[in-house]
């Protein structure tokens, strides 16, 4: 199975990399910034993609990602999120996939900005958990 995982991460603490990490470890690849990768290249059955919302909204290089993504490569798309308080990248990203006709689970990763360590384990076992469904 082909598992990719995918972030946009802008603070210097780096909390949605740090949650992609943990789900990475538990999937067994790596994690890549979105910043590093002009467009998914490759055939994915699984692309667990996550960001964070700055002043409500998403990074404009994660929503230009995700209208990016060809729809033909991807088959299932998992989010995960950090902020706050907001939900709103997980609404946002899902209704662009959703318009390219990419399927998103409705079950998708929250860790709030300041219980990121405590939420590393509970992160990768979500990874885990969203793969074995698949297998
Ligand atoms: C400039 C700025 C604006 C932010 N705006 C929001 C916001 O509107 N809603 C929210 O819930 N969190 C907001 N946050 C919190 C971030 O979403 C949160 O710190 C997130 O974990 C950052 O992820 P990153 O470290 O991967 O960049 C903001 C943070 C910054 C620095």
């Amino acid at each position: 199975m082909d598992i990719k995982v995918r972030y946009c991460s802008k603070t210097k603490a780096g909390n949605t990399k740090r949650i992609a990490e943990a789900i990475a470890n538990g999937v067994g690849c790596s994690a890549v910034s979105i910043l590093d990768e002009d467009t998914l290249q490759e055939k994915t059955d699984v692309l667990f993609l996550g960001g964070a919302p700055y002043a409500n909204i998403m990074a404009p290089e994660l929503r230009e990602y995700a209208q990016n993504i060809d729809p033909t490569l991807v088959s299932k798309v998992v989010l995960f999120t950090t902020s706050n308080w907001s939900r709103r990248t997980i609404y946002a990203l899902k209704k662009i996939l959703k318009e390219k006709g990419i399927f998103v689970c409705d079950e998708f990763f929250y860790a709030h900005m300041l219980s990121i360590e405590a939420k590393l384990e509970e992160a990768k076992a979500f990874g885990q958990k969203m793969i074995e469904k698949e297998q």
